[in-house]
């Protein structure tokens, strides 16, 4: 027997009964970057190896054991982006759109990191991305917090927490490390492998520790905000402050240091308990430092990238899928001169309705059986044209959903009554 041919672990179809809440996501997220100015920009979904390891940095899970990294047949090392903040900024520096330039844009797209597959964490998945380009201050921080808590009320979602931290400029977050580095070495006996071998390659990382045994060491770990000059105070209580002026609650969390490592100063996450362990719905921050790094003129930069799985699975917890519109007709023809002139009332029908979701009947059949397709069809009501309502000029309505009663309307008052159904 031939071996059946299978999906990629870790890598998902999104089915037919699936894709109508998947749009709706996409469209209100684009709908709400719209209208904050936002414009899509798309990368390709390779990109050179070595952009990744330049910008999201060597010493990282993603790029020390996440990569699909392969060599093309010219010998290239290519990579399928793990992200997409560093294609942006590529595209960005390689299109001149960055230098003295304001830039607000978004991506979406499938990413892909070889981790170990769970619930809310694949080797494919999506996420939509946002990046600002050309500004420094702190109110540009604050709108990419302001624009996600617009998507998640435009989505309904209510139980979603802001964690916010902030990782110092340049030359703090050195100093910073510094300070770790010390603390932790002198108390080295406490640190399980993974945070030893990270001691040297990553110490903010320790911070971001699940070890409950590292619990107290971490939580004695000289803190960030001690090692803040005076502008990168100023920035970050600007920025809580807009948060508060504005009703967002946040939560400060001193151990939030994300797992990229081109942030500097203020980084966040949307965080729930409904996911289990995958529970980041949303991750982002500064990172005035990388455009630079990457080739370009010094630019400051923020953004945030959406998880859209996460997204997806927590709208289907809320029964969002229920609400989404389905079809509203089912045409139902009977015999062979209404299947004719049934294919061209539907097309004046759509052509003068462009709301209206109307589903032909198609591969003939009786009354009943076609009955029994519009009510599975979900359709709100079944257009009804036999021989008999063709030759009276009329078409039945019969209401698949509601208690109305049947009616027969005539075929040139048809499109005007099934726009007066709301
Ligand atoms: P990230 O934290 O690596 O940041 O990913 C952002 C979000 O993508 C996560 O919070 C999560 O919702 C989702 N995500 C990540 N990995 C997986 C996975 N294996 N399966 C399912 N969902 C996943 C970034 O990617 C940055 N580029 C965000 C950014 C943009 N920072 C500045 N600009």
């Amino acid at each position: 027997m031939t071996k059946k041919v299978q999906a990629i672990r870790g890598m998902h179809d999104i089915l037919p009964r699936d894709s109508g809440l998947w749009r709706f996501l996409e469209d209100t997220l684009r709908d709400v970057l719209t209208r904050y100015g936002y414009r899509e920009i798309r990368m390709p979904v390779v990109e050179m190896t070595d952009l990744f390891k330049r910008s999201i940095g060597e010493v990282t899970d993603i790029v020390e054991k996440e990569m699909y990294t392969f060599e093309d047949r010219n010998g290239d090392s290519l990579t399928l982006r793990p992200e997409g903040t560093a294609g942006c900024v590529r595209a960005g520096i390689e299109h001149g759109l960055l230098h003295n330039q304001v830039q607000r844009l978004w991506y979406q797209g499938p990413m892909f990191r070889h981790e170990r597959p769970q619930k809310g964490r694949y080797r494919q998945f999506y996420q939509v991305g946002v990046e600002a380009f050309g500004l420094a201050g702190p109110d540009i921080d604050l709108e990419m917090i302001l624009v996600t808590h617009r998507c998640w009320q435009q989505l309904g979602l209510t139980d979603l927490e802001l964690q916010l931290n902030t990782l110092g400029s340049g030359e703090e977050r050195v100093a910073y490390r510094d300070a770790l580095v010390g603390y932790f070495r002198a108390h080295e006996e406490g640190l399980d492998e993974d945070s030893r071998r990270r001691l040297d390659s990553n110490p903010l990382r320790i911070l971001d520790t699940k070890n409950p045994d590292m619990a107290e060491l971490v939580a004695s770990a000289p803190s960030v905000m001690d090692y803040l000059g005076e502008e990168s105070r100023r920035h970050f209580e600007s920025l809580c402050k807009g948060l508060e002026a504005n009703g967002v609650a946040y939560t400060l969390n001193p151990h939030l240091v994300r797992g990229l490592d081109y942030y500097s100063r203020t980084v966040f996450e949307w965080v729930t308990d409904r996911l289990g362990a995958q529970g980041t719905v949303c991750a982002g921050g500064r990172y005035d430092g990388l455009v630079e790094q990457l080739g370009g003129r010094s630019t400051p930069a923020v953004g945030f990238a959406v998880g859209l799985e996460r997204l997806i699975a927590l709208l289907e917890e809320a029964g969002a899928a229920d609400r989404l519109p389905g079809i509203d007709a089912y045409l139902v023809l009977a015999g062979e001169p209404a299947q004719q002139q049934g294919m061209r009332m539907a097309e004046q029908l759509r052509a003068r309705l462009p709301a209206l979701r109307l589903l032909t009947h198609c591969g003939g059949g009786g009354f009943k059986s076609q009955f029994k397709k519009a009510d599975r069809s979900g359709a709100r009501y079944a257009l009804i044209l036999g021989d008999d309502e063709l030759q009276r000029g009329v078409v039945g309505v019969k209401f698949l959903r509601e208690k109305l009663e049947q009616r027969e309307i005539p075929a040139d008052r048809l499109a005007d009554f099934l726009a007066s159904l709301n």
